[in-house]
């Protein structure tokens, strides 16, 4: 199927995967350095359904509010395994928290994952500048677009899943571009 989706007509969000791993095969650098053998946990989508996806940490294993916030604290930002296997910022909130959406750390100019810079307060990309402020909305190009959003909600398990965000975009007013 990835053969047929490069040369026909794909949705936009398969364009920007394929672009994404082309990216990370071509330069290499950029992700790989920042996240080493992480990374490749993202590649292989965990599951193809729609709906929810559970939040996986690095070593695969689920991730709870639990045990995620007994080892991250206020202002955390720290990546799992998000919607369709992509490299998904949770935030834990300043009262010790997880933030209700996640940030897809792929940038919107290239498809780089962009690292939080915790000194700086911004997610800055390395591979040529753009910058996103601390909800992950773009305040410097060459991005096109503010990190896509997702809904972060907690089961009965106190497991972290992540469900679609097809609401407005609360950080511009604007219509979500990655629904
Ligand atoms: Fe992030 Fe180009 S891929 S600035």
């Amino acid at each position: 199927t990835r053969a047929a989706a490069v040369s026909g007509e794909v949705p936009s969000m398969e364009k920007r995967r394929i672009m994404n791993m082309l990216t990370v095969g071509a330069v290499g650098l950029p992700a790989t350095a920042i996240l080493g053998p992480y990374v490749y946990q993202f590649i292989p989508p965990s599951s193809g359904g729609g709906g929810g996806s559970v939040a996986k940490d690095a070593l695969g294993d689920d991730v709870t509010t639990k045990k995620w916030l007994s080892t991250h604290g206020a202002g955390a930002r720290e990546l799992v395994q998000g919607l369709k296997g992509d490299a998904t910022y949770l935030i834990v909130k300043e009262d010790k928290t997880i933030e209700k959406y996640g940030l897809n750390a792929v940038c919107t100019h290239l498809g780089c994952v962009v690292p939080w810079n915790a000194a700086e307060n911004k997610f800055m990309c390395p591979c040529h500048g753009s910058q996103y402020d601390a909800t992950g909305f773009k305040i410097r190009g060459p991005a096109p677009l503010s990190l896509a959003l997702a809904h972060v909600e907690v089961d009965e398990k106190d497991t972290v899943v992540f469900t679609p965000w097809t609401e407005t975009d609360f950080r511009d007013g604007g219509k979500p571009w990655w629904a």
